[in-house]
């Protein structure tokens, strides 16, 4: 072989290679353009198996992607059986919703094309709870009070699934999650642990009321303020729309909404449940009497629509008022954000805020706390406290009580001022926590009269009698407020619960020139 023969053989060879690289190349090329528009039927992230899917009467949806124009059929095997018709993957995907199905399982549910399938195992139907909010909903099962003892309860309730999303952010409404923190999981000490103590324990109390399956969602983050769960939509009905002041970027307005609860719309679930409102004591705390109400009244009009109806319009939707705080400033914003959770009512449900329940949790100080005393250990009133709600709200139990006493009637004496309860009251001494706001003219509290406390002088089964004695003579009671404080009493040690002892008397602050309810007499 001489010299150019073997440059010829050398050239040839190179062709031959370029040949096969670029036939290999356009291959590749092919296979992932197929990939890219569809390739593998799947389920949408936050799909998976050991999950709990809505029960009836609501029908479960489930969505995926696919390739372009596949027939997709999912069928359902396990104690009943189902098989939907065929839906057409349209702009990458599918989405079908079940004839509803009765608590139960374990079930099959396969999701079918031409060409592939995906199948979840071990669904089970139940009821779907969403526990959303800030740091103290973040607050992990293994940080609690009596951890130990509650983690090695959690094999204990195999039907309590759990699932987490991750925490992650977006500048537009995303159809599916970014990330899944923890898949639909069987609860074991260890998933339990570093799973929402808050969502947990309601999931586990609402259980052993209910004895079906619960299925637990958790999208939270710590230090989060409502406007970064809210929609435009929602904000704009605060005049928060436009708020540019937000101190980091996870807490700009629509952020997490866009990236943590946009994406779930589509899940039928049966209620949320809320802990949050800290970080709003130091942002828009005079708009949360509207942001909060808003992004509920949001959140049921989006989920209601995403899910074709499904999840209901007016869905039960509980939270935790503030518990309390130490912090080093006095002011009233602890107090006032309690009150706003209300939408300047002092209960819930009231005609702004139907179809909701809330725990209230002024009374669970923890002063040691090693995660600051803005996150109290004992989550596990909190927890019962928002289960007595859901029975009663969500699940019209008629005879469950789940609101502490609140003011009916307030009379005033030369002496006295006499506060009549809803309901009957147990009662303890105290000094100071009812305030009363004395004014020598007629006109709401502000500043022109001064706050002074009145003591508790003795008390009847529904009413409490408080001394004027520290209000000057010539002055008029034109206002009254109970635990009107970050930290107004020791643990479990406020002065006003139900008979039973177990409902604190939520805070209150009444007006006579300013109540919309008729409440203020005089003797
Ligand atoms: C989503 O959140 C996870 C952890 O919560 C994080 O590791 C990941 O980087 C985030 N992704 C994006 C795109 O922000
Ligand atoms: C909300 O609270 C602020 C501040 O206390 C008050 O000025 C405003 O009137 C309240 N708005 C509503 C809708 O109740
Ligand atoms: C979710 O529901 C909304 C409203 O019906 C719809 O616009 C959106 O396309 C749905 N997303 C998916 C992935 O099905
Ligand atoms: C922790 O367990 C002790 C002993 O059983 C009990 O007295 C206490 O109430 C529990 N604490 C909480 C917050 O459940
Ligand atoms: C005020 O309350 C006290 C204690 O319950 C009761 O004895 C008294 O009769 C009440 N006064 C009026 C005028 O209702």
């Amino acid at each position: 072989m001489d010299f150019s023969e073997r440059s010829f053989q050398l050239f040839s060879n190179a062709v031959y290679v370029l040949i096969m690289a670029a036939t290999l190349f356009s291959v590749l090329l092919l296979l992932s353009s197929i990939h890219s528009s569809g390739g593998e039927l799947r389920f949408a992230s936050y799909y998976g198996d050991h999950q709990v899917l809505q029960k009836s009467p609501q029908r479960a949806v489930l969505w995926g992607f696919g390739p372009e124009g596949a027939q997709v059929t999912v069928s359902l095997s396990g104690p009943e059986k189902q098989k939907t018709s065929p839906v057409t993957v349209t702009e990458g995907v599918w989405r079908v919703s079940l004839e509803p199905v009765q608590a139960g399982g374990p079930y099959s549910v396969k999701a079918a094309s031409e060409s592939s399938t995906a199948t979840l195992t071990d669904v089970f139907f139940g009821d779907v709870w969403l526990c959303g909010g800030q740091s103290n909903m973040y607050f992990k099962t293994s940080q609690i009070f009596n951890a130990s003892e509650e983690l090695a309860l959690a094999a204990r309730y195999p039907y309590v699934r759990a699932f987490m999303a991750a925490l992650n952010m977006s500048d537009i409404e995303l159809s599916d999650l970014i990330q899944v923190e923890l898949p639909w999981t069987v609860p074991t000490a260890s998933s339990v642990a570093e799973f929402s103590a808050v969502c947990w324990l309601f999931g586990r109390y609402m259980y052993d009321i209910l004895q079906y399956p619960i299925g637990l969602v958790e999208s939270c983050w710590g230090g989060t303020p409502v406007e970064a769960w809210s929609s435009s939509r929602a904000l704009q009905q605060c005049g928060l729309d436009r708020s540019t002041e937000s101190p980091s970027p996870k807490d700009r307005n629509s952020v997490l909404w866009n990236a943590m609860i946009h994406p779930l719309l589509n899940m039928t679930i049966k209620g949320a449940i809320w802990y949050q409102g800290e970080t709003n004591a130091v942002y828009h705390q005079n708009e949360y009497n509207c942001s909060f109400p808003a992004m509920i009244d949001d959140w049921r009009m989006t989920f209601n629509e995403g899910s074709g109806g499904q999840t209901a319009i007016n869905f039960p939707f509980g939270f935790v008022q503030l518990s309390t705080y130490q912090k080093h400033s006095t002011d009233d914003s602890f107090p006032n954000i309690r009150w706003h959770q209300t939408a300047d009512t002092g209960f819930v449900p009231n005609p702004r805020m139907q179809q909701t329940f809330m725990a209230v949790a002024l009374d669970l100080p923890d002063l040691t706390s090693p995660y600051g005393t803005i996150h109290p250990r004992d989550k596990q009133d909190v927890a019962y406290r928002l289960a007595l709600g859901a029975r009663a709200v969500a699940y019209g139990e008629k005879d469950v009580a789940f609101q502490g006493p609140f003011p009916e009637e307030i009379l005033t004496g030369k002496t006295f001022v006499n506060i009549t309860y809803s309901q009957t009251v147990s009662v303890t001494q105290s000094k100071d926590a009812f305030e009363i706001c004395c004014s020598e003219i007629q006109a709401p509290c502000g500043s022109q009269s001064q706050w002074v406390p009145a003591p508790i002088m003795q008390c009847g089964p529904t009413t409490v009698q408080l001394s004027t004695s520290l209000c000057p003579v010539t002055d008029e009671v034109v206002a009254v407020r109970y635990a009107w404080r970050d930290w107004p009493c020791a643990f479990k040690a406020c002065p006003v619960y139900s008979a039973s002892g177990i409902l604190p008397a939520p805070p209150f602050i009444s007006n006579c020139y300013q109540e919309k309810r008729k409440i203020w007499k005089r003797n």
